[in-house]
Protein backbone atom coordinates (compact mmCIF):
# COMPACT_ATOMS: atom_id res chain seq x y z
CA UNK A 1 0.00 0.00 0.00
CA UNK A 2 1.06 3.43 -0.43
CA UNK A 3 2.36 5.32 2.26
CA UNK A 4 2.87 8.84 3.66
CA UNK A 5 5.97 9.68 5.64
CA UNK A 6 6.08 12.75 8.46
CA UNK A 7 9.16 13.81 9.28
CA UNK A 8 9.12 15.80 12.79
CA UNK A 9 10.94 18.39 13.30
CA UNK A 10 13.41 16.97 15.87
CA UNK A 11 14.16 14.42 12.79
CA UNK A 12 12.18 11.10 13.79
CA UNK A 13 10.06 9.69 10.54
CA UNK A 14 6.81 7.64 10.76
CA UNK A 15 5.41 6.15 7.95
CA UNK A 16 1.78 5.56 8.05
CA UNK A 17 -0.41 3.51 5.12
CA UNK A 18 -2.32 6.10 2.49
CA UNK A 19 -5.31 4.76 0.25
CA UNK A 20 -4.74 6.80 -2.66
CA UNK A 21 -7.39 9.73 -2.97
CA UNK A 22 -7.01 10.88 0.44
CA UNK A 23 -5.05 13.82 1.94
CA UNK A 24 -1.89 14.21 4.33
CA UNK A 25 -3.85 15.91 6.53
CA UNK A 26 -6.61 13.10 6.70
CA UNK A 27 -4.37 10.32 6.98
CA UNK A 28 -2.44 12.12 9.57
CA UNK A 29 -5.32 12.84 11.46
CA UNK A 30 -6.58 9.33 11.50
CA UNK A 31 -3.14 7.86 12.50
CA UNK A 32 -2.66 10.09 15.45
CA UNK A 33 0.13 11.80 13.56
CA UNK A 34 1.41 14.93 16.10
CA UNK A 35 2.26 18.13 14.38
CA UNK A 36 -1.09 18.61 12.21
CA UNK A 37 -3.96 20.11 13.92
CA UNK A 38 -6.52 20.63 10.98
CA UNK A 39 -8.70 22.91 12.58
CA UNK A 40 -10.84 24.11 9.86
CA UNK A 41 -11.06 20.18 9.39
CA UNK A 42 -9.77 20.45 5.71
CA UNK A 43 -11.39 23.67 4.52
CA UNK A 44 -7.82 25.74 3.75
CA UNK A 45 -9.07 28.32 6.30
CA UNK A 46 -7.04 27.68 9.45
CA UNK A 47 -3.38 26.79 7.82
CA UNK A 48 -2.88 24.41 11.06
CA UNK A 49 -2.10 21.57 8.18
CA UNK A 50 1.03 23.16 7.16
CA UNK A 51 3.55 20.84 5.90
CA UNK A 52 6.87 21.34 3.92
CA UNK A 53 7.02 18.98 0.96
CA UNK A 54 10.52 17.12 0.69
CA UNK A 55 12.33 17.76 -2.76
CA UNK A 56 12.17 13.74 -3.21
CA UNK A 57 7.76 14.20 -3.56
CA UNK A 58 7.80 17.92 -4.85
CA UNK A 59 6.93 15.97 -8.46
CA UNK A 60 3.98 14.34 -7.47
CA UNK A 61 1.63 17.49 -6.18
CA UNK A 62 -0.98 19.52 -8.20
CA UNK A 63 0.05 22.77 -8.10
CA UNK A 64 -0.84 25.52 -5.33
CA UNK A 65 -4.30 27.14 -5.43
CA UNK A 66 -5.11 30.79 -5.20
CA UNK A 67 -6.78 30.22 -1.96
CA UNK A 68 -4.23 27.74 -0.26
CA UNK A 69 -1.61 30.08 -1.30
CA UNK A 70 -3.86 33.41 0.47
CA UNK A 71 -3.95 31.03 3.64
CA UNK A 72 -0.36 30.04 3.66
CA UNK A 73 0.56 33.51 4.20
CA UNK A 74 -1.12 33.26 7.93
CA UNK A 75 0.99 30.10 8.55
CA UNK A 76 2.07 30.08 12.24
CA UNK A 77 5.88 28.82 11.40
CA UNK A 78 7.52 29.75 8.57
CA UNK A 79 6.19 30.04 4.99
CA UNK A 80 8.99 28.24 2.46
CA UNK A 81 9.01 27.52 -1.14
CA UNK A 82 7.98 24.13 -0.26
CA UNK A 83 5.09 24.83 1.99
CA UNK A 84 1.56 23.63 1.42
CA UNK A 85 -1.62 22.91 3.37
CA UNK A 86 -2.10 19.34 3.80
CA UNK A 87 -5.67 19.37 3.23
CA UNK A 88 -5.20 20.07 -0.44
CA UNK A 89 -2.19 17.65 -0.92
CA UNK A 90 -4.15 14.12 -2.11
CA UNK A 91 -2.14 11.15 -2.51
CA UNK A 92 -2.96 10.56 -6.50
CA UNK A 93 -3.43 7.26 -8.03
CA UNK A 94 0.18 5.69 -8.51
CA UNK A 95 2.02 7.31 -6.60
CA UNK A 96 3.94 5.30 -4.06
CA UNK A 97 5.58 7.25 -1.20
CA UNK A 98 5.29 11.57 -0.47
CA UNK A 99 7.80 12.61 2.19
CA UNK A 100 6.46 16.01 4.40
CA UNK A 101 8.01 17.71 6.97
CA UNK A 102 6.21 18.62 9.96
CA UNK A 103 7.24 22.77 10.84
CA UNK A 104 7.31 23.29 14.22
CA UNK A 105 4.68 25.29 15.00
CA UNK A 106 1.59 25.52 13.93
CA UNK A 107 -0.54 27.50 15.99
S1 LIG B 1 -7.11 21.70 7.80
FE1 LIG B 1 -7.47 23.84 7.86
S2 LIG B 1 -6.31 24.61 6.21
FE2 LIG B 1 -5.96 22.48 6.13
Amino acid sequence: MPQIVYVQPDGSREAVPARPGTTVMATAVNHGVAGIVAECGGSAMCATCHVYVDPASAGFLPPTSEVENEMLASAASERRDNSRLGCQLVLAPGVDELIVHIPERQI
